[in-house]
């Protein structure tokens, strides 16, 4: 057993993600699991030995897409029966033996069971496929550092919490994720100061509702609001965000830190998902419209010009002319800087699948998609031309795809600027002035404090 062990040792790694932010922050665990096994890291997929997908279920399409990739992959093997491939993540999770059956799948691992990656990997072989998708409860990969490869990198992600209790009834990833654990905070806080020694400038800190964010200990519990301050307070040049809320667990308290928190960014990501009541119910998203307008106000009061971005999709069971038009009005009225749109997708195993009838057409819900994004396009454009003339501070992510003569960042409501390059340094935060603005994005130039 040693000899096959040694025998497996110094293979090189390549990891392709897919889907949410988790997915990255997951894939980095993973990565820092088995290089702590002598595996190395490799970015070219023909070098590797070993290719991982760490996959997403949240809609068809999602899936699809490793499909499609896999079928590719299956060519790359033909040519070196050597290299084996793995899909990890949600995808791996509902459906392992299916992905099992195919040509080039050779391991599967669920969310909960990277730590037994390596395992899995040298038991693999051309006879033998193999697959862990046990869920464990206690599972927040505690002890484990994330590597951050990308010396340019300057904004990384650290998980809170795990899982999702919340079942809204069109979603997967209750099932995919487990349910909900959060990490302790002194684990929280070990990776941050490890991330502040490798010169992050911005951390966001994920959950799928980081609001439900509890650490107890026998004389203290500690609530995401408090966390987030905490993480503040130990990392006070550094940006904090944070994603993702749930409406109906947003506090007060968290506002009010957002507000007196000079390091935690004006932004929040607030998911409503439909402006209809009868949709929101039946989705059991637990909160009105109306609750979600109040909870948007008391934002909007609290912290003037706080950066709001949403998630929405269109064509759910029984959604109405009346429905949707109820989702434009939303998005008329709260008048997000950006929106996610998205078009119902059923997922098997889920309340909806199993309950509903998915009775909007196709064509329909193509139809909705599109005017929702032409709403939401003018909407941005508009937002985004307000901000011409107004001065902001940019962390410098890097050099914009269009031309190396320009830079971009992001404002701390999570707007992104473009502008020339003026000797600008990547990681270091400049005061722009937005000269022009498009839907997605803001042209400024950088302007030299006197
Ligand atoms: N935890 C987050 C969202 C996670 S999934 C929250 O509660 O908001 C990201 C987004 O995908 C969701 O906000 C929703 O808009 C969309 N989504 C989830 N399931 C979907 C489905 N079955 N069809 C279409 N969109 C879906
Ligand atoms: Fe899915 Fe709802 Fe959980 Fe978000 S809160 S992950 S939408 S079940
Ligand atoms: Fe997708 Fe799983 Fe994230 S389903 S959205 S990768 S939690």
């Amino acid at each position: 057993m040693q000899f096959i062990y040694n025998s497996l040792m110094n293979q090189k790694i390549y990891i392709e993600t897919y889907g949410c932010q988790m997915n990255v922050a997951d894939s980095e665990t993973v990565m820092a699991i088995l290089k702590s096994k002598d595996f190395f890291a490799e970015q070219n997929i023909e070098n590797a030995d070993v290719i991982i997908l760490n996959t997403c279920s949240v809609r068809e399409n999602a899936e699809q897409r490793i499909w499609n990739r896999l079928d590719f992959l299956k060519g790359l093997k033909k040519r070196n029966k050597k290299i084996k491939i793995g899909i990890i993540g949600c995808m791996a999770q509902r459906i392992s033996e299916k992905l099992l059956e195919h040509e080039a799948v050779d391991f599967v691992a669920g969310p909960d069971s990277y730590r037994f990656l390596v395992d899995l990997i040298n038991e693999a072989d051309l006879h033998t496929k193999v697959s862990n998708t046990n869920f464990d409860i206690n599972e927040t990969y505690s002890g484990i550092e994330s590597i951050k490869e990308n010396k340019n990198k300057i904004s990384c992600f650290v998980s809170i919490t795990r899982g999702c209790n919340n079942f809204c009834t069109y979603c997967i990833v209750p099932y995919t994720r487990g349910r909900e654990r959060s990490r302790s905070l002194e684990d929280i806080l070990h990776e941050i100061n490890i991330l502040k020694s490798l010169n992050y400038k911005e951390i966001t800190l994920l959950g799928q509702n980081v609001n439900s964010y509890l650490y107890s200990t026998s004389n203290q519990d500690i609530n995401f609001p408090k966390l987030i301050c905490k993480v503040a307070e130990t990392l006070p040049d550094l940006r904090i965000r944070f994603t993702t809320s749930h409406p109906k667990d947003i506090s007060n308290d968290l506002i009010y830190a957002i507000a007196e928190t000079p390091n935690i960014c004006n932004h929040i990501h607030l998911p409503v998902q439909s402006g209809s009541n009868k949709i929101l119910d039946l989705m059991n998203r637990k909160y009105t419209h109306e609750l979600y307008l109040e909870r948007i106000e008391k934002i909007k009061t609290i912290i003037p010009n706080c950066g709001l971005s949403t998630d929405m999709f269109c064509g759910f069971s029984n959604e109405s002319e009346q429905d949707f038009l109820e989702s434009l009005n939303l998005l008329k009225t709260v008048e997000f800087d950006s929106a996610f749109l998205f078009k119902y997708s059923v997922r098997e195993g889920t309340y909806a699948a199993k309950n509903f009838i998915d009775d909007v057409p196709e064509e329909l819900k193509m139809e909705r998609l599109n005017e929702m994004i032409k709403l939401q396009t003018s909407i941005s454009l508009k937002k985004n031309t307000e901000k011409i003339g107004e001065n902001f501070d940019v962390l410098v992510e890097g050099f914009s795809k269009r031309s190396e003569n320009d830079m971009f960042g992001r404002t701390e409501h999570n707007n992104v600027v473009v502008f020339p390059k003026n000797n600008c340094k990547i990681g270091t935060i400049v005061k722009t002035k937005i000269i022009e603005a498009t839907s997605a994005t803001l042209l400024g130039k950088v302007v030299i404090d006197k």
